[in-house]
Protein backbone atom coordinates (compact mmCIF):
# COMPACT_ATOMS: atom_id res chain seq x y z
CA UNK A 1 0.00 0.00 0.00
CA UNK A 2 1.26 3.60 -0.58
CA UNK A 3 1.85 5.68 2.34
CA UNK A 4 -0.40 9.20 1.53
CA UNK A 5 2.64 11.86 0.56
CA UNK A 6 3.48 14.13 3.91
CA UNK A 7 2.25 17.43 4.04
CA UNK A 8 5.11 20.23 3.43
CA UNK A 9 5.26 22.36 5.94
CA UNK A 10 6.20 26.38 6.88
CA UNK A 11 7.44 28.77 9.20
CA UNK A 12 7.05 32.12 9.25
CA UNK A 13 9.54 34.09 11.42
CA UNK A 14 7.69 37.76 12.24
CA UNK A 15 9.51 41.14 13.19
CA UNK A 16 7.83 44.65 13.57
CA UNK A 17 4.82 46.18 13.37
CA UNK A 18 1.25 44.71 14.65
CA UNK A 19 0.22 45.24 10.83
CA UNK A 20 3.42 42.18 10.00
CA UNK A 21 1.71 40.17 12.53
CA UNK A 22 -1.60 40.48 11.14
CA UNK A 23 0.16 39.87 7.46
CA UNK A 24 1.52 36.53 8.64
CA UNK A 25 -1.63 35.02 9.74
CA UNK A 26 -3.09 36.06 6.11
CA UNK A 27 -0.26 34.61 4.60
CA UNK A 28 -0.23 31.44 7.17
CA UNK A 29 -4.08 31.32 5.85
CA UNK A 30 -3.03 31.16 1.72
CA UNK A 31 -0.71 28.92 2.33
CA UNK A 32 -3.04 26.52 4.74
CA UNK A 33 -5.42 26.64 1.41
CA UNK A 34 -2.39 25.59 0.04
CA UNK A 35 -2.14 22.45 1.67
CA UNK A 36 1.06 23.68 3.55
CA UNK A 37 1.11 22.73 7.67
CA UNK A 38 3.02 25.47 10.29
CA UNK A 39 5.38 24.13 11.84
CA UNK A 40 8.04 25.43 14.49
CA UNK A 41 11.04 23.64 13.57
CA UNK A 42 13.30 25.55 11.65
CA UNK A 43 15.22 22.63 10.38
CA UNK A 44 12.87 20.46 9.20
CA UNK A 45 10.31 23.09 7.55
CA UNK A 46 10.03 23.08 3.54
CA UNK A 47 9.36 26.39 3.72
CA UNK A 48 10.76 29.37 5.80
CA UNK A 49 9.61 33.05 5.57
CA UNK A 50 11.03 35.77 7.63
CA UNK A 51 8.73 39.09 7.30
CA UNK A 52 10.67 41.75 8.11
CA UNK A 53 10.73 45.48 9.40
CA UNK A 54 12.83 48.65 8.18
CA UNK A 55 11.62 50.95 10.25
CA UNK A 56 15.00 51.33 12.06
CA UNK A 57 18.84 50.16 11.24
CA UNK A 58 18.56 47.44 13.78
CA UNK A 59 15.71 45.58 12.83
CA UNK A 60 17.13 45.10 9.24
CA UNK A 61 20.38 44.25 10.70
CA UNK A 62 18.86 41.10 12.72
CA UNK A 63 17.20 39.84 9.20
CA UNK A 64 20.92 39.18 7.67
CA UNK A 65 22.13 37.15 11.06
CA UNK A 66 19.14 35.12 10.84
CA UNK A 67 19.62 33.93 7.35
CA UNK A 68 23.13 33.25 8.06
CA UNK A 69 22.00 31.05 11.30
CA UNK A 70 19.27 29.34 9.01
CA UNK A 71 21.73 28.49 6.28
CA UNK A 72 23.59 27.07 8.83
CA UNK A 73 21.33 25.05 9.99
CA UNK A 74 19.92 23.80 6.48
CA UNK A 75 23.63 22.89 5.57
CA UNK A 76 23.32 20.33 8.15
CA UNK A 77 20.46 18.73 6.67
CA UNK A 78 21.11 15.38 4.20
CA UNK A 79 19.84 17.50 1.16
CA UNK A 80 21.97 20.95 2.50
CA UNK A 81 18.38 22.34 2.33
CA UNK A 82 18.02 22.19 -1.10
CA UNK A 83 14.15 20.87 -0.68
CA UNK A 84 13.64 23.81 1.44
CA UNK A 85 12.75 27.45 0.09
CA UNK A 86 13.90 30.49 2.16
CA UNK A 87 11.65 33.96 1.93
CA UNK A 88 12.36 37.10 2.67
CA UNK A 89 8.83 39.07 3.00
CA UNK A 90 7.67 42.65 4.31
CA UNK A 91 9.09 45.91 4.46
CA UNK A 92 13.25 45.00 4.39
CA UNK A 93 11.73 43.05 1.20
CA UNK A 94 10.41 45.86 -0.38
CA UNK A 95 13.11 48.15 0.49
CA UNK A 96 16.05 46.16 -0.34
CA UNK A 97 14.90 44.05 -3.36
CA UNK A 98 17.47 42.55 -5.57
CA UNK A 99 20.12 43.71 -3.12
CA UNK A 100 19.12 40.81 -0.68
CA UNK A 101 19.24 38.86 -3.78
CA UNK A 102 23.09 39.74 -4.32
CA UNK A 103 24.02 40.02 -0.46
CA UNK A 104 22.64 36.63 0.28
CA UNK A 105 22.38 34.09 -3.04
CA UNK A 106 20.62 31.42 -1.44
CA UNK A 107 17.51 33.18 -0.64
CA UNK A 108 14.97 31.44 -2.91
CA UNK A 109 12.16 34.20 -2.82
CA UNK A 110 11.52 38.11 -2.07
CA UNK A 111 8.70 40.10 -1.61
CA UNK A 112 6.92 43.34 -0.75
CA UNK A 113 3.99 43.43 1.51
CA UNK A 114 1.49 43.82 -1.27
CA UNK A 115 2.44 40.58 -2.80
CA UNK A 116 0.71 38.13 -0.28
CA UNK A 117 -2.34 37.38 -2.68
CA UNK A 118 0.32 36.35 -5.05
CA UNK A 119 1.84 33.02 -2.93
CA UNK A 120 0.65 30.03 -4.79
CA UNK A 121 1.59 31.37 -8.11
CA UNK A 122 5.30 32.82 -6.64
CA UNK A 123 6.18 29.44 -4.58
CA UNK A 124 5.67 27.65 -7.64
CA UNK A 125 7.84 29.22 -9.95
CA UNK A 126 10.09 29.16 -6.93
CA UNK A 127 10.15 25.49 -6.58
CA UNK A 128 11.66 25.45 -10.34
CA UNK A 129 14.73 26.68 -8.54
CA UNK A 130 15.92 28.47 -11.86
CA UNK A 131 16.91 31.46 -9.35
CA UNK A 132 15.35 34.09 -6.90
CA UNK A 133 11.50 34.79 -7.49
CA UNK A 134 11.38 38.58 -6.87
CA UNK A 135 7.90 40.64 -6.48
CA UNK A 136 8.05 44.31 -5.25
CA UNK A 137 5.32 45.76 -6.69
CA UNK A 138 2.76 47.24 -5.96
CA UNK A 139 -0.19 45.65 -8.02
CA UNK A 140 -3.47 47.67 -9.33
CA UNK A 141 -5.23 45.26 -7.59
CA UNK A 142 -5.25 45.34 -3.37
CA UNK A 143 -4.26 42.10 -1.91
CA UNK A 144 -7.27 42.31 0.72
CA UNK A 145 -9.58 41.04 -2.11
CA UNK A 146 -7.98 38.05 -3.06
CA UNK A 147 -6.84 36.92 0.61
CA UNK A 148 -8.66 33.80 1.98
CA UNK A 149 -10.42 34.21 5.36
CA UNK A 150 -9.12 33.38 8.48
CA UNK A 151 -9.04 30.06 9.26
CA UNK A 152 -10.39 27.79 12.41
CA UNK A 153 -9.18 28.97 15.77
CA UNK A 154 -8.49 33.32 15.55
CA UNK A 155 -7.47 33.72 19.52
CA UNK A 156 -9.73 35.83 21.75
CA UNK A 157 -8.11 38.80 20.55
CA UNK A 158 -7.75 39.53 16.96
CA UNK A 159 -5.92 42.23 14.64
CA UNK A 160 -8.09 43.31 11.78
CA UNK A 161 -6.11 45.28 8.89
CA UNK A 162 -8.60 48.29 7.56
CA UNK A 163 -6.06 50.61 6.12
CA UNK A 164 -3.01 50.17 5.01
CA UNK A 165 0.00 52.70 3.56
CA UNK A 166 0.70 56.26 4.63
CA UNK A 167 0.26 59.35 2.65
CA UNK A 168 2.02 61.93 5.43
CA UNK A 169 6.08 61.11 4.42
CA UNK A 170 7.59 61.98 7.99
CA UNK A 171 11.11 63.14 6.74
CA UNK A 172 12.67 60.27 8.93
CA UNK A 173 10.36 57.17 8.19
CA UNK A 174 10.60 54.59 5.19
CA UNK A 175 6.95 53.43 6.08
CA UNK A 176 5.45 55.67 2.92
CA UNK A 177 8.38 54.10 0.71
CA UNK A 178 7.71 50.37 1.78
CA UNK A 179 3.88 50.30 1.94
CA UNK A 180 2.49 52.32 -0.22
CA UNK A 181 0.21 55.11 -0.28
CA UNK A 182 -3.13 54.95 1.83
CA UNK A 183 -5.49 52.63 0.93
CA UNK A 184 -8.92 51.54 2.91
CA UNK A 185 -10.51 48.57 2.94
CA UNK A 186 -14.48 48.45 1.81
CA UNK A 187 -16.89 48.66 5.48
CA UNK A 188 -18.40 45.49 3.65
CA UNK A 189 -15.09 43.38 3.56
CA UNK A 190 -14.25 44.76 6.80
CA UNK A 191 -17.72 43.67 8.41
CA UNK A 192 -17.41 39.95 6.84
CA UNK A 193 -13.88 39.70 8.18
CA UNK A 194 -15.04 40.78 11.83
CA UNK A 195 -17.42 37.66 11.41
CA UNK A 196 -14.98 35.35 10.42
CA UNK A 197 -12.57 36.29 13.13
CA UNK A 198 -15.68 36.24 15.93
CA UNK A 199 -16.91 33.24 14.38
CA UNK A 200 -12.80 31.96 15.25
CA UNK A 201 -13.34 33.04 18.96
CA UNK A 202 -12.80 36.76 18.79
CA UNK A 203 -13.80 38.86 21.58
CA UNK A 204 -11.28 41.81 21.27
CA UNK A 205 -10.92 43.70 17.74
CA UNK A 206 -8.00 45.70 16.93
CA UNK A 207 -8.57 47.79 14.01
CA UNK A 208 -4.68 48.43 12.35
CA UNK A 209 -3.78 50.66 9.69
CA UNK A 210 -0.10 52.99 9.46
CA UNK A 211 -2.77 56.25 9.63
CA UNK A 212 -5.82 53.82 11.09
CA UNK A 213 -7.91 56.87 12.06
CA UNK A 214 -7.52 58.20 7.99
CA UNK A 215 -9.73 55.19 7.11
CA UNK A 216 -12.61 56.04 5.02
CA UNK A 217 -14.69 53.90 2.69
CA UNK A 218 -14.25 54.98 -0.76
CA UNK A 219 -17.46 54.39 -1.89
CA UNK A 220 -19.87 55.87 1.23
CA UNK A 221 -16.99 58.45 2.33
CA UNK A 222 -17.62 56.17 6.34
CA UNK A 223 -15.05 56.71 8.31
CA UNK A 224 -13.65 55.17 11.36
CA UNK A 225 -16.18 56.40 14.12
CA UNK A 226 -18.76 54.85 12.23
CA UNK A 227 -17.21 51.27 11.22
CA UNK A 228 -16.38 51.12 15.17
CA UNK A 229 -19.87 51.98 16.07
CA UNK A 230 -21.23 48.98 13.54
CA UNK A 231 -18.70 47.15 14.82
CA UNK A 232 -19.70 47.56 18.81
CA UNK A 233 -23.55 46.28 18.03
CA UNK A 234 -22.04 42.77 17.43
CA UNK A 235 -22.90 41.24 20.15
CA UNK A 236 -19.88 38.68 20.95
CA UNK A 237 -17.27 41.70 20.64
CA UNK A 238 -16.59 42.89 23.82
CA UNK A 239 -13.86 45.09 23.42
CA UNK A 240 -12.87 47.10 20.36
CA UNK A 241 -9.62 48.93 20.31
CA UNK A 242 -7.44 50.69 17.07
CA UNK A 243 -3.73 51.44 16.40
CA UNK A 244 -1.40 53.61 14.81
CA UNK A 245 -2.87 57.23 15.13
CA UNK A 246 -2.07 60.38 13.63
CA UNK A 247 -2.87 63.50 15.92
CA UNK A 248 -3.72 65.23 12.53
CA UNK A 249 -6.42 62.79 11.79
CA UNK A 250 -8.03 63.06 15.02
CA UNK A 251 -11.37 63.97 13.94
CA UNK A 252 -14.14 65.97 16.32
CA UNK A 253 -16.53 62.31 15.61
CA UNK A 254 -13.82 60.12 16.47
CA UNK A 255 -12.75 62.00 19.58
CA UNK A 256 -16.61 62.02 20.45
CA UNK A 257 -16.93 57.88 19.70
CA UNK A 258 -14.51 57.95 22.85
CA UNK A 259 -17.72 58.74 25.30
CA UNK A 260 -20.09 57.19 23.38
CA UNK A 261 -18.79 53.61 22.63
CA UNK A 262 -18.29 51.69 25.94
CA UNK A 263 -16.67 48.56 24.05
CA UNK A 264 -13.90 51.02 22.55
CA UNK A 265 -10.84 50.68 25.37
CA UNK A 266 -9.73 53.72 27.45
CA UNK A 267 -6.57 53.66 25.95
CA UNK A 268 -5.20 55.34 23.14
CA UNK A 269 -1.77 54.80 21.23
CA UNK A 270 -1.35 58.58 19.83
CA UNK A 271 2.53 59.36 18.72
CA UNK A 272 3.63 63.10 19.28
CA UNK A 273 7.43 62.23 18.15
CA UNK A 274 9.07 65.42 19.58
CA UNK A 275 7.74 67.95 21.98
CA UNK A 276 9.38 70.79 20.29
CA UNK A 277 7.68 72.69 17.49
CA UNK A 278 11.12 73.25 15.34
CA UNK A 279 11.57 69.31 15.76
CA UNK A 280 7.63 68.64 14.58
CA UNK A 281 8.21 70.63 11.59
CA UNK A 282 11.80 69.22 10.16
CA UNK A 283 9.93 66.26 10.98
CA UNK A 284 7.14 67.22 8.75
CA UNK A 285 4.68 66.21 11.11
CA UNK A 286 2.51 69.05 10.44
CA UNK A 287 1.37 70.38 14.23
CA UNK A 288 2.46 71.73 16.56
CA UNK A 289 2.96 70.72 19.97
CA UNK A 290 0.04 72.42 20.81
CA UNK A 291 -2.28 70.83 18.69
CA UNK A 292 -1.80 67.52 19.95
CA UNK A 293 -1.94 68.77 23.56
CA UNK A 294 -5.28 70.19 22.55
CA UNK A 295 -6.52 66.57 20.98
CA UNK A 296 -5.70 64.98 24.19
CA UNK A 297 -7.47 67.69 26.29
CA UNK A 298 -10.86 67.11 24.32
CA UNK A 299 -10.29 63.09 23.83
CA UNK A 300 -10.14 63.41 28.25
CA UNK A 301 -13.25 65.87 28.13
CA UNK A 302 -15.22 63.09 25.85
CA UNK A 303 -13.51 59.73 27.90
CA UNK A 304 -12.26 61.18 31.29
CA UNK A 305 -10.86 57.69 32.23
CA UNK A 306 -8.77 57.86 28.89
CA UNK A 307 -4.89 56.67 29.39
CA UNK A 308 -2.65 57.49 26.50
CA UNK A 309 0.20 55.63 25.45
CA UNK A 310 2.75 57.34 22.51
CA UNK A 311 5.63 57.09 20.35
CA UNK A 312 9.07 59.26 20.73
CA UNK A 313 12.02 59.80 18.70
CA UNK A 314 15.37 61.67 20.17
CA UNK A 315 18.34 62.81 18.45
CA UNK A 316 16.66 63.52 15.07
CA UNK A 317 18.70 66.07 13.16
CA UNK A 318 19.15 69.51 14.53
CA UNK A 319 17.45 68.68 18.54
CA UNK A 320 19.33 70.93 20.71
CA UNK A 321 19.02 70.45 24.23
CA UNK A 322 15.99 72.96 24.16
CA UNK A 323 14.21 70.96 22.17
CA UNK A 324 14.89 67.75 23.81
CA UNK A 325 13.87 69.95 26.90
CA UNK A 326 10.77 70.43 25.26
CA UNK A 327 10.03 66.61 24.78
CA UNK A 328 10.45 66.06 28.29
CA UNK A 329 8.24 69.24 29.59
CA UNK A 330 5.28 67.18 26.88
CA UNK A 331 5.30 64.00 28.21
CA UNK A 332 5.29 65.37 31.81
CA UNK A 333 2.07 67.43 30.95
CA UNK A 334 0.49 64.62 28.90
CA UNK A 335 1.49 61.62 31.44
CA UNK A 336 1.69 58.51 29.70
CA UNK A 337 0.91 54.96 31.12
CA UNK A 338 3.52 53.24 28.47
CA UNK A 339 5.45 54.89 25.80
CA UNK A 340 7.92 53.83 23.36
CA UNK A 341 10.69 55.98 22.44
CA UNK A 342 13.50 55.34 19.97
CA UNK A 343 16.86 56.74 19.37
CA UNK A 344 16.69 58.17 15.90
CA UNK A 345 17.67 56.15 13.14
CA UNK A 346 19.25 57.60 9.69
CA UNK A 347 17.05 55.57 7.36
CA UNK A 348 18.44 55.41 3.23
CA UNK A 349 16.38 57.34 1.33
CA UNK A 350 14.71 59.47 3.43
CA UNK A 351 15.04 63.40 3.62
CA UNK A 352 16.10 63.06 7.13
CA UNK A 353 18.97 61.04 6.68
CA UNK A 354 20.88 63.65 3.87
CA UNK A 355 20.39 66.71 6.85
CA UNK A 356 23.56 68.08 7.65
CA UNK A 357 22.95 68.29 11.82
CA UNK A 358 23.03 64.70 12.62
CA UNK A 359 23.68 64.44 16.33
CA UNK A 360 26.45 62.33 17.89
CA UNK A 361 25.06 58.77 18.67
CA UNK A 362 26.43 59.19 22.61
CA UNK A 363 24.13 62.49 23.13
CA UNK A 364 21.07 60.20 21.60
CA UNK A 365 21.96 57.54 24.16
CA UNK A 366 22.13 60.18 26.66
CA UNK A 367 18.26 61.83 25.74
CA UNK A 368 17.15 58.29 25.20
CA UNK A 369 18.04 57.45 28.62
CA UNK A 370 16.59 60.62 30.55
CA UNK A 371 13.63 59.89 28.40
CA UNK A 372 12.85 56.79 29.08
CA UNK A 373 13.56 56.82 33.05
CA UNK A 374 10.33 59.67 32.96
CA UNK A 375 8.60 56.99 30.75
CA UNK A 376 9.46 54.26 33.05
CA UNK A 377 8.60 56.30 36.38
CA UNK A 378 4.84 57.48 34.63
CA UNK A 379 4.36 53.86 34.08
CA UNK A 380 5.21 52.53 36.98
CA UNK A 381 3.18 55.12 38.97
CA UNK A 382 0.07 54.34 36.66
CA UNK A 383 0.42 50.95 37.39
CA UNK A 384 1.48 50.87 41.35
CA UNK A 385 -2.45 53.21 41.09
CA UNK A 386 -3.89 50.11 39.86
CA UNK A 387 -3.32 48.19 43.21
CA UNK A 388 -6.63 47.64 45.57
CA UNK A 389 -8.83 48.86 42.63
CA UNK A 390 -11.61 46.76 40.43
CA UNK A 391 -9.89 46.30 36.73
CA UNK A 392 -11.92 43.99 34.19
CA UNK A 393 -9.88 41.51 32.48
CA UNK A 394 -10.38 40.08 29.69
CA UNK A 395 -8.75 36.42 29.75
CA UNK A 396 -6.77 34.97 26.76
CA UNK A 397 -4.59 32.47 28.06
CA UNK A 398 -3.45 29.89 30.68
CA UNK A 399 -0.13 32.12 32.79
CA UNK A 400 3.07 30.39 32.74
CA UNK A 401 2.35 30.03 36.45
CA UNK A 402 0.53 27.01 37.03
CA UNK A 403 -3.04 27.16 37.85
CA UNK A 404 -3.10 31.32 36.81
CA UNK A 405 -4.79 33.07 34.25
CA UNK A 406 -3.63 35.53 32.08
CA UNK A 407 -5.30 38.90 30.26
CA UNK A 408 -5.41 42.23 29.94
CA UNK A 409 -7.01 45.22 31.53
CA UNK A 410 -8.45 47.99 29.76
CA UNK A 411 -5.67 50.10 29.54
CA UNK A 412 -3.68 46.44 27.96
CA UNK A 413 -1.70 46.27 31.11
CA UNK A 414 -1.27 42.45 31.64
CA UNK A 415 -2.46 40.81 34.67
CA UNK A 416 -3.07 37.47 36.16
CA UNK A 417 -5.75 35.57 38.82
CA UNK A 418 -5.50 32.05 39.87
CA UNK A 419 -7.94 30.39 37.50
CA UNK A 420 -8.57 27.98 34.72
CA UNK A 421 -8.89 27.78 30.93
CA UNK A 422 -12.74 27.96 31.41
CA UNK A 423 -12.08 31.97 31.94
CA UNK A 424 -10.78 32.76 28.66
CA UNK A 425 -12.69 34.95 26.37
CA UNK A 426 -14.33 36.19 29.63
CA UNK A 427 -14.20 39.55 31.03
CA UNK A 428 -14.17 39.19 35.08
CA UNK A 429 -13.52 42.09 37.67
CA UNK A 430 -10.43 41.27 39.17
CA UNK A 431 -9.23 43.12 42.36
CA UNK A 432 -5.37 43.92 42.40
CA UNK A 433 -3.69 42.86 44.58
CA UNK A 434 -0.14 43.37 43.65
CA UNK A 435 0.67 45.92 41.36
CA UNK A 436 4.64 46.04 39.31
CA UNK A 437 6.05 48.36 36.44
CA UNK A 438 5.11 45.65 33.98
CA UNK A 439 2.19 43.79 35.14
CA UNK A 440 -0.61 43.39 37.92
CA UNK A 441 -1.86 40.43 40.07
CA UNK A 442 -4.93 40.11 41.31
CA UNK A 443 -8.18 37.89 42.87
CA UNK A 444 -11.56 37.49 40.60
CA UNK A 445 -14.20 39.28 42.49
N1 LIG B 1 2.25 55.83 12.07
C1 LIG B 1 2.97 54.63 12.19
C2 LIG B 1 4.28 54.66 12.79
C3 LIG B 1 5.06 53.48 12.32
S1 LIG B 1 6.64 53.50 12.82
C4 LIG B 1 2.21 53.47 12.60
O1 LIG B 1 1.24 53.13 12.01
O2 LIG B 1 2.57 52.77 13.54
C5 LIG B 1 6.52 53.38 14.58
C6 LIG B 1 7.39 54.37 15.25
O3 LIG B 1 8.73 54.15 14.91
C7 LIG B 1 7.13 55.82 14.86
O4 LIG B 1 6.04 56.37 15.52
C8 LIG B 1 8.43 56.46 15.26
O5 LIG B 1 8.42 56.85 16.60
C9 LIG B 1 9.44 55.34 15.09
N2 LIG B 1 10.32 55.58 13.94
C10 LIG B 1 9.97 55.65 12.64
N3 LIG B 1 11.05 55.92 11.87
C11 LIG B 1 12.11 56.04 12.71
C12 LIG B 1 13.49 56.32 12.54
N4 LIG B 1 14.01 56.56 11.34
N5 LIG B 1 14.29 56.34 13.64
C13 LIG B 1 13.77 56.11 14.87
N6 LIG B 1 12.48 55.84 15.09
C14 LIG B 1 11.64 55.80 14.04
FE1 LIG C 1 5.77 56.93 9.18
FE2 LIG C 1 4.78 59.31 9.73
FE3 LIG C 1 3.38 57.64 8.23
FE4 LIG C 1 3.67 57.09 10.82
S1 LIG C 1 2.59 58.87 9.95
S2 LIG C 1 3.93 55.66 9.11
S3 LIG C 1 5.72 57.89 11.22
S4 LIG C 1 5.33 58.57 7.67
FE1 LIG D 1 8.34 47.88 10.29
FE2 LIG D 1 7.08 47.87 8.01
FE3 LIG D 1 5.71 47.87 10.28
S1 LIG D 1 8.91 48.99 8.47
S2 LIG D 1 7.04 49.02 11.63
S3 LIG D 1 7.05 46.27 9.55
S4 LIG D 1 5.17 48.93 8.41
Amino acid sequence: MNTPPKAKTFLIKTWGCQMNVYDSARMADVLTVMGYVQTDDLLTADLVIFNTCHIREKASVKLFSELGRLHKVHRARPDQGAGALIAVAGCVAQAGGEEIATRVPYVDMIFGPQTYHLLPEMITRALRKKGVVLNTDFPPEPKFDFLPQAHGATGVSAFLAIQEGCDQFCSYCVVPYTRGMEYSRSFASILQEADTLIAGGAKELTLLGQNVNAYRDGQTGQGLAELLARLAERPELLRLRYMTSHPLSMDDELIEAHGAIPKLMPFLHLPIQSGSDKILEAMNRKHKAEVYLRVVEKLRAARPDLALSSDFIVGFPGETEEDFEATMQLAREVTYAQAFSFKYSRRPGTPAAAMKNQIPEEVKEERLAQLQALLRDQQTAFNMACAGQSLPVLFDGLSDRAGFVFGRTPYLQAARAPGGAELIGQVRNVKITHAAPNSLDGILE
